[in-house]
């Protein structure tokens, strides 16, 4: 099964460059507009790492909810999803478990297009798709509600989307881990100065430049999302070295991107 529902709104807007959109760019996608190309290529004149980034960060989003499905977790909630690319979340659990249940959450109206076209589940499972802000968690929480059953675990990702939020992050993670039973998961990855700060920095202005707040965080004020939560090995790392696969090892050598990555149980 797969439906939508809207909670933000669905309006595209070409007047300035939206981050799903400068993403897919990065990735080679054709869902974005001359607005979104122009940004995409000025960062990527700062920090060349950006395409890797995207790709690393797809390529974590991969093995850590496959690995929970491995694991034996059915139910995922994945904030700030993205443009769709292949293979999506919903085919990566379901390939480990038909019956595994999948709601994503985005706020963008380019999202939201793709979401009745893209995100086909199997029979067995459900793959939902909420249009939604993430700082709207009573909203998202509700509505996600209506797929997944709250009383049993749920792995919760928020994948290179923490660094469009500013200090209401600490809030909205402790509000949304406190409505996950323990056996739960929170997947994170974000982008760090702590590696490359100058291009950071750089690619960091012109995303605020262009109107989207940005927050690139240490090692330190990254692992401060897992507080209270028990990570899993090999803890808070460059997001190519979790648990790699051969293709992650490849990629590493073509030099690190300035991504932590970690993945936490609530006990
Ligand atoms: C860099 S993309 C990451 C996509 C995907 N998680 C991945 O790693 O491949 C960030 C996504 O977060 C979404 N996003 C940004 N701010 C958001 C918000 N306040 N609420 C919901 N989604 C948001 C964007 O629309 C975009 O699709």
């Amino acid at each position: 099964m797969t439906s939508g529902r809207e909670a933000a709104p669905t309006r595209i807007d070409t007047a300035r460059p939206h981050p799903a959109r400068v993403y897919d760019w990065w990735l080679g996608g054709k869902d974005n507009y001359p607005v979104d190309e122009e940004l995409a290529r000025k960062i990527l004149a700062v920090d060349p790492t950006v395409r890797r980034g995207a790709r690393a960060n797809r390529r974590f989003m991969h093995r850590a909810t496959r690995t929970l499905a491995q694991a034996g977790v059915r139910q995922f909630l994945d904030i700030g999803t993205g443009i769709p690319t292949e293979p999506n979340l919903h085919q990566v659990v379901q390939g480990v478990a038909l019956e595994a249940r999948v709601v994503y959450v985005d706020n963008d109206p380019i999202v939201l297009r793709h979401a009745e076209a893209l995100l086909r589940g199997t029979a067995e499972g459900t793959t939902d798709y909420v249009h939604a802000d993430v700082r709207d968690p009573d909203t998202v929480l509700a509505l996600a509600a209506e797929s997944l059953d709250f009383a049993q675990p749920i792995a919760l990702s928020l994948i290179a989307l923490t660094h469009y939020l500013g200090d209401e992050v600490h809030d909205l993670l402790k509000r949304y881990v406190e409505a996950l039973t323990p056996g739960s998961h929170l997947i994170l990855s974000q982008v760090t100065p702590d590696l490359n700060p100058e291009a950071v920095e750089k690619a960091a202005g012109l995303f605020r430049q262009s109107g989207t707040p940005f927050f690139p965080r240490s090692l330190a004020e990254f692992s401060r999302f897992f507080e209270g939560l028990e990570l899993l090995g090999p803890g808070v790392i460059p997001v190519s070295g979790w648990r790699p696969d051969p293709q992650d090892v490849a990629a590493q050598a073509e030099g690190i991107v300035p991504v932590y990555a970690g993945v936490a149980r609530k006990a």
